[in-house]
């Protein structure tokens, strides 16, 4: 190992899986976060020319880069999602370059390796630059990520491509800042609930049998990526490296309905599963309800199953828990959110 205390150049520092993985980083590490608007950061904005630093002057200063920083919104617009996600990590890389850090650890997504339809296991070393992808964020997410697959600097000693799955509330208090991942099947169901007495049978909800939404706690992730940081620089890990991090089930439609109905109070609920909603039920639910999350929850509850075989084998068998073991904080993280709205 590598004696003393490592300095990490951290970009995303400052949101939602960057507040979980700051005070993780810092207990080993000295660490300098990049923000656009932070006080007490070091201001830069990636999605500018250097991002509005002069690199050459942090040479030598720094041992990891971890790039955290992208915009995650299913309903970016591609010039929003390319300047925050290609754009950035393009400067993050630059930075890298030029002030010479040797070990650069960026993260991906699980969405760069959907692969729906084609293998019902996504490998590390998959990634579907070709495919016509569900949406902006997807696409450039995959387009940075490959990026950093090819980049070659001679000072780049190391490249750790990390990929989260949907990240969920924390496992103590499940708290969150917005809605989004599979919280839309609360607020989808709560919709469509009020029109369930007038559909005939049971009810038709979208999703598929052997799809498993890949869902982690935000403090699951932290911890992976601390550890993973910690490992890549203490061992000086060489070369490309590619982990998902995901749960070795994940979270299937029936379970995700089952618990969001028995949360919603109607647990004798009969429902169907659908791989896409019928016409006859979207367009009287839209214009009735206003907006059913059809596409975000088509989109969730369609990823494959992810290879963790290397994840596990470096941080442990039971690393990631199953959303049984943390479905009451999830709830509550779920509810707490809602009645502050
Ligand atoms: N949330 C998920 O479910 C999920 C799942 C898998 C992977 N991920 C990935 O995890 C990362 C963080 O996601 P998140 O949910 O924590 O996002 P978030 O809460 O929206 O935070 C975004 C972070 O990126 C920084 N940032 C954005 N644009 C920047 C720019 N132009 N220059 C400098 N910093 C910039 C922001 O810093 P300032 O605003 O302080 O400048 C903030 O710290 C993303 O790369 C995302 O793709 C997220």
């Amino acid at each position: 190992m590598t004696p003393g205390r490592p300095r990490i150049l951290v970009s995303g520092g400052t949101g939602f899986l960057g507040d979980a993985v700051r005070p993780l980083l810092e207990a080993f590490a000295d660490v300098t976060l990049i923000s656009r608007k932070q006080p007490g950061c070091l201001r830069a904005d990636l999605a500018k020319w250097d991002g509005g630093l002069a690199p050459e002057t942090l040479r030598g200063k720094f041992d990891v880069f971890l790039h955290m920083a992208g915009l995650y919104d299913l309903r970016a617009t591609k010039r929003e999602a390319h300047t925050q996600n290609v754009v950035g990590t393009h400067t993050a890389l630059t930075i890298t370059q030029k002030a010479e850090i040797p070990h650069f650890v960026h993260i991906s997504t699980v969405a760069v390796a959907m692969s729906a339809g084609t293998a019902p296991i996504a490998r590390t070393d998959q990634l579907e630059s070709l495919r016509t992808f569900p949406d902006a964020y997807s696409e450039t997410k995959a387009a940075a990520e490959q990026m950093v697959r090819t980049w070659s600097s001679p000072h780049l000693r190391s490249r750790l491509i990390l990929r989260p799955g949907v990240l969920v509330g924390d496992q103590r208090e499940g708290k969150i800042h917005r809605i989004d991942g599979p919280y839309h099947a609360a607020e989808g169901l709560r919709k469509l609930l009020r029109i369930a007495s007038l559909l005939p049978g049971p009810l038709p909800l979208p999703g598929r049998a052997d799809r498993f939404m890949p869902i982690v706690p935000v403090d699951v992730a932290a911890d992976a990526i601390a550890r993973l940081v910690e490992l890549a620089w203490g061992d000086q890990w060489e070369g490309l490296r590619c982990l998902h991090l995901a749960p070795a089930k994940g979270l299937s439609s029936q379970e995700l309905y089952t618990s969001t109905l028995r949360h919603l109070g109607h647990e004798g609920q009969e429902f169907i599963l659908m791989s896409r909603l019928p016409d006859w039920l979207v367009k009287p639910a839209a214009e009735l309800l206003v907006r059913f999350p059809q596409e975000e929850l088509e989109y969730l509850l369609n990823f494959p199953r992810y290879d963790t075989r290397e994840t596990e084998a470096i941080l442990g068998a039971n690393w990631c828990p199953e959303f049984r073991d943390f479905e009451k904080e999830f709830w509550r993280g779920y509810e707490a959110f809602v009645s502050h709205r």
